[in-house]
């Protein structure tokens, strides 16, 4: 059987002022419809590199993206994508925001009243529906991020990609988002690629986790099914042990055999001992400690 989405042996080298760089070397995966995959690894490796190519914004120097058995090569709304840092246009209302796209899409096949509903309906999907007049500028950053969601399902899209799109958040608003995306997920069961920084969201959201190599050449280092049942409650998976085993296999993946990368700066000063300047901890003595990457 064909997968949904193939990212088929995958390599891109840059120019740069020192030469050429490979980011990516040989990078394979493929993707099932209805699957939710992570990409895990350490800051510069290479994530958003793998999910800026399959939304058609970089050309892979060597290999290819195949969609459904059509190779990706430019930008579409069959893959939309959702940045940490939401993308709204300013001077459009929450609502105008999503019809533009809906517009862009469905100009042809969906009347004006059609339009119209299927705007709402994805507006209500992410509880934005109280806000539809506001502007970006009179809600809140996970409101905004609501929004850049709604507008990327309402493109209907064959994958939605997902660039960090809840690092900026504080904790309380994160876990809301991932509970939202959840309870979205299992409404539509959309394809979805989502990076993360952080372990409990990968093993809480996945169905695998696919943790990436430090670069150059970062490539897929392991992979990791998730084999949870869903839906899946934070509250009871917190004391669950194959939940703990999970998070476990990242943290080590990442800590023990894929250290972040030493920077060989001579005028970085060390760092402090066991202190990784990027780790961040919820709540002192939390279950849920947060490890970014
Ligand atoms: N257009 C580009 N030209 C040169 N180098 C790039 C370009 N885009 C990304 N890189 C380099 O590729 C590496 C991976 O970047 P990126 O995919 O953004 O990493 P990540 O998302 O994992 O943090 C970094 O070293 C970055 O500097
Ligand atoms: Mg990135």
């Amino acid at each position: 059987m064909n997968p949904y989405l193939n990212i088929d042996h995958v390599s891109i080298t840059f120019p740069t002022d020192k030469g050429p760089l490979n980011v990516l070397k040989d990078v394979n995966l493929n993707v099932a419809k209805g699957e939710f995959v992570s990409l895990i690894g350490h800051s510069g490796c290479g994530k958003s590199t793998v999910l800026n190519i399959v939304a058609g914004l970089l050309n892979a120097t060597e290999g290819g993206v195949v969609l459904e058995g059509k190779e990706v090569d430019e930008p579409g709304p069959d893959r939309a994508v959702v940045f940490q840092n939401h993308s709204l246009l300013p001077w459009l209302s929450v609502y105008d925001n999503v019809r533009l796209a809906v517009d862009r899409v469905f100009k042809k096949t969906k009347s004006k009243a059609e339009r119209d509903a299927w705007t709402r309906h994805n507006l209500e999907l992410v509880h934005m529906d109280h806000a539809l007049d506001r502007r970006p500028d009179e809600i809140s950053g996970g409101m905004k991020q609501r929004v850049g969601i709604a507008r990327a399902l309402a493109m209907q899209p064959k994958v939605l990609l997902m660039d960090e799109p809840f690092g900026a958040l504080d904790s309380l608003t994160r876990t809301h988002m991932q509970d939202s995306l959840m309870e979205i997920q299992s409404q539509l069961n959309n394809t979805v690629i989502m990076i993360t920084h952080d372990v409990d969201e990968a093993v809480l959201l996945s169905d695998r986790i696919i943790m990436m190599t430090n670069g150059p050449s970062a490539t897929v280092g392991e992979i990791l099914h998730i084999d949870l049942p869903r839906p899946r409650d934070r509250l009871e998976l917190a004391e669950d042990p194959t939940y703990n085993h999970y998070r476990a296999e990242v943290v080590k993946f990442l800590h023990e055999r894929h250290e972040r990368p030493k920077s060989k700066s001579k005028s970085t000063p060390p760092a402090a001992p066991k202190s990784d300047p990027e780790a961040e901890e919820a709540e002192p003595g939390s279950r849920h400690l947060r490890i970014a990457v």
